[in-house]
């Protein structure tokens, strides 16, 4: 049984929008708000129904806006608070629905709150952050380094997660939950749909199991955040590292008040070892994740966050498809495989293209703190040709350089030069190119969308996996009152693959028209019974 909140979130497509390198409207070589209302439709065209919106305060940007410095206004070179009413009103009038970043780990260190708390130790803020007079624990910070920092002005150490420039905010004075939850009220008041999570599971420390993450309150803080009538109606999506269906089940069962989904990472884990070092490893194993939680989500009336790209990750048809004479098939193949499960999809901005990594030579070509952080740390155990090497692999800068919209200059994305370096294949893979080639990943993405907003069997219907584990293919059904959808995806060298059915081929990347026989690498064909 699915709930009607639940109907209405499924029908959810959902585009992950980098706003800095989305679509510069005012010549700056820096995308902003405006640009986005000029794409929406685009987007419209696309089938996609709902953007996140990756952060757009106020900012000093030292990682790219998840430092804020004031959560109520939106960055100069992004545009005003009345450019994002405006995105609002636009996205609304075409049935589209607007999901914000929300950050509530850490705020900037230039944000007024941690100015004023690092003066003293008795003003009113000086409890907003995590302030003692030695180091806790080893917590290391993700940027590189230890997570704690001395302030010379307030004379104690404080806790920041991520960059120094990003302390981490302290849920454990109830003042802070009360901020937070002015800032969520602040934006659904003006409109806004839902929010992306950041790091939600470090809202509250665990400091007995000297863990910084899912901490005794986590509970109770995401519940005072989302749980609360005013808000019971938005579509929350968590960033949290989850590892089992009963942890899922406390986080995004509906009845808990908390989070509508969140992003399962298991799948990202695929084909590295760690995020800068490649494993080779077939699809198979990214297609077992996914039946596994597909199957789980299923059994426990969850919403599973369909996602292969983000912002945090190098592009995935690079590291686990075919980047280069099988773009298109493997582009193709990739997008059955997830945004046919039932679920929310959620599409990042030139993953409809076929974009894949981009190559640099010199770290000065890349702009990203992690990536600069760790290739300091990668030299100094191996020469600068290996560590960019493994830059060039992971980086959170490959999903983040200017969209290439066309072949011609600066890729379409502005008319001045943009902020960082346009993405080292441009000229062969962008929007234009691909639309006017006959295998064009653009439209296959649009008829998957179109399958998927028509078909109630693909929007609602159980999910059964039909392949068996040894083989290299990813064959699943899709059945809702007495209706049912069959995909083949074949990922691996040529297979042999028959389907009892008496359906047709509704859609397929290879021009196919016989149900069962053999399959071509990353052949999909998609059978409506
Ligand atoms: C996760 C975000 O996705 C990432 O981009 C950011 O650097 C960290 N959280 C810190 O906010």
């Amino acid at each position: 049984m699915i709930s009607e909140q639940y109907k209405k979130f499924l029908s959810y497509v959902i585009y992950q929008v980098y706003p800095r390198s989305f679509n510069d409207t005012n010549g700056d070589g820096i995308g902003d708000i405006n640009g986005v209302i000029e794409k929406l439709d685009y987007l419209k065209e696309l089938g996609v129904n709902a953007i996140w919106l990756c952060p757009c305060y106020k900012s000093p940007n030292d990682d790219n806006g998840y430092d804020i410095a004031d959560y109520r206004d939106i960055m100069d070179e992004f545009g005003t608070l009345d450019d994002v009413k405006r995105l609002i009103s636009e996205m609304h009038k075409r049935d589209m629905k607007l999901i914000m970043d929300l950050v509530p780990n850490h705020t900037s260190s230039e944000h007024e709150w941690f100015k004023q708390s690092r003066m003293s130790k008795d003003n009113p803020y000086s409890d907003y952050y995590y302030w003692f007079d030695e180091p806790q624990n080893d917590w290391q910070s993700c940027f590189c380094g230890s997570a704690w920092e001395y302030d010379e002005q307030r004379g104690q150490y404080y806790l920041h997660s991520y960059a120094p420039s990003q302390p981490d905010l302290n849920w454990e004075n109830p003042k802070v939950v009360k901020e937070i939850q002015d800032v969520v009220d602040f934006w659904v008041d003006l409109g806004v749909d839902g929010f992306r999570c950041d790091v939600i599971d470090q809202i509250s420390k665990d400091w007995e199991r000297n863990l910084n993450c899912f901490g005794p309150q986590l509970h109770d803080h995401i519940h005072a955040l989302f749980g609360r009538d005013k808000v019971r109606h938005i579509f929350t999506v968590g960033e949290c590292w989850a590892g089992d269906i009963d942890e899922i089940v406390r986080h995004s069962a509906y009845e808990r008040g908390e989070l509508s989904t969140l992003f399962q990472f298991d799948h990202l884990a695929c084909g590295c070892t760690t995020k800068f070092r490649k494993k080779p490893e077939s699809l198979k194993s990214v297609r077992d994740i996914i039946a596994k939680w597909q199957t789980l989500n299923q059994e426990r009336d969850l919403i599973h966050a369909l996602f292969t790209d983000n912002h945090d990750n190098g592009r995935f048809i690079s590291r686990m498809g075919n980047d280069g004479e099988l773009r298109y098939e493997s582009a193709t193949c990739l997008a059955a495989m997830f945004y046919l499960l039932r679920g929310v999809p959620f599409i990042y901005q030139g993953q409809e293209f076929g974009l894949t990594n981009s190559h640099h030579h010199s770290i000065d070509e890349f702009d990203d703190i992690e990536s600069v952080n760790i290739y300091k740390y990668f030299c100094e155990s191996m020469t600068p040709e290996e560590a960019i090497d493994k830059i060039n692999f992971g980086s959170r800068d490959n999903p983040r350089r200017p969209m290439s919209w066309t072949a011609g200059k600066n890729g379409g994305f502005s008319d001045a030069e943009p902020w960082m370096p346009l993405h080292s294949r441009y000229k062969e893979i962008n929007l234009e190119t691909d639309r006017n080639s006959e295998k064009s990943v653009f439209n296959f993405y649009r008829e998957i969308l179109k399958i998927r907003r028509e078909n109630d069997a693909i929007l609602y219907g159980d999910f059964e996996v039909i392949s068996k584990q040894e083989d290299g293919n990813f064959v699943f059904t899709r059945t809702y009152e007495g209706k049912r959808f069959i995909v083949i995806c074949n990922f691996e060298d040529e297979s042999e693959i028959s389907v009892e059915t008496s359906g047709k081929i509704i859609l397929s990347n290879y021009g196919r028209d016989a149900v069962s026989g053999t399959y071509r690498p990353y052949e999909v064909a998609i059978i409506e019974e």
